[in-house]
């Protein structure tokens, strides 16, 4: 195994060790493919879920998580810049923030758990939506993301 496998090795498995939402995300390093803006769907390449759990995952994710990161998950435009209390706005989830450097276990997570323990203010949901339906959600929001985003996920995962 050559050294550039190592480092491939390495890289897999670190990432997804690293917590959701930094405290301070405009540090973050951006791994680039060029972000657009657009809140539109765009088209899919093969995705890990099927279209029964993004009709679920719309429902759930209007019903739980609109309120705070807009209906079309577009969050906050400002997401990156703390407000009055120093916390964090509810980031975009649709691609044109860093929710798609989070693995699938640590997006989990952060839907589970919420976001208190890190510092943030997002209200833990594991009392609320069971994994079938986290995982739906997960999907809807993915659905967000362009396949160029997806497939840099994927690979990373
Ligand atoms: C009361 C507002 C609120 C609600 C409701 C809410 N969130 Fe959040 N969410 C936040 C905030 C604020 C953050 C940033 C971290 C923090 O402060 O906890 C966040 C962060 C996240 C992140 C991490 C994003 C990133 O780029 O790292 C994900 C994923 C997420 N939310 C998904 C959801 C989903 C899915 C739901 C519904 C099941 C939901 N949120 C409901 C406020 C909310």
């Amino acid at each position: 195994m050559g050294i550039i496998m190592l480092k491939f090795l390495f890289i897999v498995v670190t990432l997804p060790l690293l917590p959701a939402c930094e405290k301070a995300p405009e540090n973050q390093q951006e791994i680039s493919p060029s972000v657009s803006a657009s809140t539109q769907t765009p088209p899919q390449s093969k995705r890990w879920y099927t279209s029964e759990q993004l009709a679920k995952g719309y429902q759930l994710f209007q019903a739980n998580c609109a309120a705070c990161h807009q209906p079309d998950a577009s969050g906050t435009k400002e997401w990156n810049k703390p407000m009055a209390d120093g916390k964090y706005p509810p980031p975009p989830l649709n691609g044109t923030a860093h929710t798609w450097h989070h693995s699938m276990r640590v997006l989990r997570r952060v839907v589970n758990k919420g976001g208190v323990k890190l510092g943030g203010w997002m209200p833990a949901f594991e009392n609320q939506l069971n994994n079938q339906e986290i995982d739906a959600v997960l999907a809807w929001v993915q659905s967000h993301w362009s396949d160029e985003i997806y497939q840099v996920w994927l690979s990373r995962n």
